[in-house]
Formats: structure tokens, C-alpha cells, sequence
């Protein structure tokens, strides 16, 4: 049976209706997680950014709240990030009633010229532009954008770390509105080189004590992108992380990783970052790629675009060097009717589902309907790969069912047995394997509901609903 909203994902953020992109300003205040994201309320196309809000308890099950920030006089409202400044360093709020600090790019889009901005709230929906703005003023550097704040313990202070072309800039702030430049990182050194866009940077806690972990998303060179089928080159947007030390002034790579380290080896994960103000690291994206965003079905509420379900983070030591590893933080209690699927084929009722799988050695998970579309995700002795160039409809965008585009690999890090999670919501299809380390986040747009899942080789999988 279908729905009129056969794609709108059940537990996977998606905007009231129209156009999203960019998580933003993601923070955890008072017991409840904010979200706010790059919204276009007028159509179902990127148009002059605003900031959107929505507020959960959970990050399962989300609470639409009026738009955040509106564009101005300095621009539309880009990407950036959100702190509460307990201690009112700021004098926007009080020690009693502490403000929360929106820090935005605005950009303008005459002449594209990006400066960055503040904004605080003390009721923490309802926003007042600070009258200094731009606190980052720019005189004409292109790409300079996407700041995202974070607490220093070198200087016990704030600082922010924000795309600049090819590199990332480190700023520090006693007050959050005066901001000094201290250092900056080439993105291109290890790793992959182009535009680098919304970066985050934090510490997480290993056996061998803390690690800074950086992450950039990037627009690779028109002459890599889309060309080639490995995991790095197939799209023209993707995001890598690098494991290393914060001095205070900036980061330096320490693993200098051969290869680039992906947070997601699927198409649709970019521009992820963290909430501030949580214990633990918990990183969410936009489950989208530039490539086809555009394009790609909308339904009849006409949104555009979903995130990815929240991802808790933890660094792991490897034979290989340091990997993130993730898993869905809440997910437990939204699971209902958990039961062992056979091997071969089982019947589908459902749109919305995870499996919790085990996997012992190589096999296939397939769903698929009679109409012959199908989504694999094949465990090789090598190779996890997710193909979805079948999954559905495709004729939307040129390549979205090409090699390149449809066909999503990573090479395997685990070879025992090891823990597979799937959770497929309507239009979004995401893998956590070998442990968490290998995840992929990928779109399908299935014209008719999937009716089987099927279940070969050495895999043993718990199937369950998700509510
Ligand atoms: C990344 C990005 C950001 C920018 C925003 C504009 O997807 O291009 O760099 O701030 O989207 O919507």
C-alpha cells in the first residue's frame, strides 16, 4: 500500500515542508537537544538561507519551532554553530539566564562576500542579532565560512574553528565578540584537497589518553570529482576526518593517514557535525549530496532533504591506525517486535526498520519488491558494499543509479565476527558495519514498498520495527 508520503522518513529529521541542507548549531540545553538547519521555507530549491529549528528529547522524535535566524542586511544566513555561555563572558544574558550564542556566517549574495556573525537568545527560540556584527569581518576572501565553536582548555577560553579555501582558520575569544586569528591547517597535506566547508574540531578519549579529532566536509577539484569509482573521488562532495593534537592555536595531524579517513563511506553524509554542551560526542549530517539534491523526488508534503539519525562517536585503535566508530544513540527504546529473521527470504511489512546483524563472514542482505528493484548490502572477505542502483527511482539526475554514484564501498576492518546495525526509514537507508566503524548513509527512493528481506551466507540478522 502506498502512502502519500511514501518517502518521508519516520524517524529521520526532515523539514516541515520545502528545502534543508546543513545541520546547524546543534546543542543540548536543559534537557533538550536543538537542531537547528540551512532552510529555504519558500520552495522545495536552495534560495536565500534562513536558520530552521527544531527541539527533541530523545533525537529520535523532533518538535518544529519557528525559524531561527532570517536573512539581513549582511547577507542570507549560512551555516555556524551555537554555544551557551554559561558564565555570560558575552554580557548578552546573565549568570542566572545565560545566553545561547548563535555564531553564523552571513553571506551576500551580490558579490558572495562571507562574514561571520552572533546572535543570542535568552529563551532560546527567539533570537536578537548582535549590533556589532560582523564579529569576523572579511574584505573579499572567497569560501570563508561555516564557524563552529568549541570549548579551548589550553587558554580556558572559546574558540572556532572555520573554512577558509583550502584551509581551515582557528579563532580564540574571550567574550565571544572580539576574535583573534591563532592558526590554521591545510586540508590537501594528508587527506583530500579542495574547498573545505563546515569543519568541527573536539577531543574524545582513548586508552592512550585524549585525541583531537578535525572534520571537514570538501568540495573536491572539478577534475577529480565524479570521475573516479573509489571511495573518494566518486562524488563531488564528501567529508573526511583527520585524528591528531589542538595546541590551543590550532590542530596538527598526527596519524597522517596514508588514505583519507571517512566519517561515512556512502553518498548521502555531509556537513556533519557535533552537539555542543553534551558529555558525549554525538555527530549527525545531511543525508543528501550536493550532486543530485536538487533533483531527487519530493513528496506530497514537497520536503527536500533529511538528516541522518544522530550517531554517537567513540575513536578505536585499529591494526590500521585510529578509526571513528558510531552507533544510534535511543534507538533500543523505539524498538518493537524484535524477532530472528531465516536465512533466504522473509516477508517486509514495514517501511520503517532495523536489523541488528552478525556477521561471521561473507553474505548479502537484500531487500527488495516484485517490481525487481532491490538494495544489496554485500560482506565480502575484503569489501562492504551498498548497491542501490536498482533500489528504485533513478531517472532523476543522470548518474544517480551509475557505478560511481550507486555502487558504495569500503574496505572491511574487522575480520572476526563482527556487529552490522541497518536501519532503513522510507527514503533512507544507513549501515553501520564492522563494528561502527564503517558506516554508509545512503538515499533509495523504492517506486512501490519493499516485500522481502533476504538473508544469505554467513550472517544471522534480529529484525525489529521501529514506532
Ligand atoms: C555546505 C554549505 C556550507 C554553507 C551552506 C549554504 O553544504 O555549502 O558551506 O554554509 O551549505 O547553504
Amino acid at each position: 500500500m502506498q502512502t502519500k508520503n511514501k518517502y518521508k522518513p519516520v524517524v529521520h529529521f526532515t523539514p516541515p515542508a520545502n528545502w534543508m541542507n546543513d545541520p546547524n548549531g546543534m546543542v543540548y540545553v536543559n534537557g533538550r537537544y536543538h537542531l537547528f538547519y540551512q532552510y529555504y521555507p519558500a520552495a522545495p530549491n536552495w534560495g536565500p538561507m534562513h536558520w530552521g529549528h527544531a527541539v527533541s528529547e530523545d533525537l529520535l522524535h523532533w518538535e518544529h519551532l519557528p525559524v531561527a535566524l532570517y536573512p539581513d542586511e549582511l547577507g542570507c544566513i549560512f551555516s555556524g554553530s551555537c554555544v551557551l555561555d554559561r558564565a555570560n563572558v558575552s554580557g548578552l544574558g546573565s549568570i542566572e539566564n545565560p545566553p545561547l550564542i548563535a555564531v553564523y556566517t552571513n553571506h551576500r549574495i551580490s558579490d558572495h562576500l562571507e562574514q561571520q556573525s552572533i546572535a543570542y537568545s535568552l529563551d532560546y527560540e527567539h533570537f536578537e542579532k548582535y549590533y556589532g556584527n560582523p564579529v569576523i569581518p572579511n574584505k573579499g576572501k572567497p569560501d570563508f565560512r561555516d564557524p563552529k565553536v568549541f570549548f579551548n582548555p589550553v587558554k580556558n577560553c572559546c574558540s572556532l574553528v572555520l573554512a577558509a579555501g583550502s584551509r581551515v582558520e582557528f579563532y580564540s575569544s574571550e567574550n565571544l565578540k572580539d576574535w583573534k586569528k591563532t592558526g590554521d591547517f591545510e586540508a590537501g597535506i594528508h587527506g583530500l584537497g579542495g574547498i573545505c566547508e563546515c569543519p568541527d574540531c573536539f577531543p574524545l578519549m582513548t586508552e592512550e589518553g585524549e585525541k583531537w579529532i578535525l572534520i571537514i566536509s570538501m568540495i573536491l577539484p572539478p577534475e577529480q570529482a565524479g570521475k573516479d569509482k573509489d571511495c573518494f573521488h566518486r562524488m563531488s562532495h564528501i567529508t573526511q576526518y583527520y585524528v591528531g593534537t589542538f595546541d590551543g592555536n590550532t590542530f596538527h595531524d598526527t596519524e597522517c593517514s596514508a588514505l583519507p579517513l571517512l566519517p561515512d563511506y556512502g553518498t548521502d553524509n555531509y556537513a556533519a557535525v557535533t552537539f555542543q554542551n553534551l558529555e558525549e560526542k554525538v555527530m549527525l549530517g545531511w543525508a543528501d549530496n550536493w550532486d543530485y539534491a536538487a533533483q531527487t523526488p519530493t513528496d506530497a508534503d514537497g520536503f527536500r532533504g533529511q538528516m541522518t539519525l544522530a550517531r554517537q562517536m567513540k575513536l578505536v585503535k585499529t591494526a590500521q591506525g585510529y578509526r571513528l566508530a558510531f552507533s544510534f544513540p535511543g534507538l533500543d527504546s523505539l524498538k518493537a517486535s524484535a524477532f530472528p529473521l531465516f536465512p533466504g527470504d522473509n516477508r517486509l511489512h514495514t517501511q520503517t526498520f532495523g536489523l541488528k546483524t552478525t556477521v561471521n563472514g561473507p553474505g548479502k542482505i537484500t531487500f527488495r519488491n516484485s517490481t525487481g528493484e532491490s538494495v544489496e548490502i554485500e560482506v565480502t572477505e575484503e569489501e562492504i558494499i551498498v548497491d542501490r542502483r536498482h533500489g528504485g527511482q533513478t531517472g532523476f539526475q543522470k548518474d544517480y543509479d551509475s557505478d560511481c554514484y550507486g555502487i558504495n564501498r569500503a574496505p572491511r576492518l574487522c575480520q572476526n565476527t563482527s556487529i552490522m546495525e541497518i536501519v532503513f526509514d522510507r527514503c533512507i537507508l544507513e549501515v553501520l558495519a564492522d563494528d561502527g566503524m564503517t558506516p554508509f548513509t545512503v538515499s533509495v527512493f523504492p517506486v512501490h514498498p519493499y516485500e522481502k528481506i533476504c538473508v544469505t551466507g554467513e550472517i544471522s540478522a534480529d529484525f525489529y520495527q521501529i514506532q
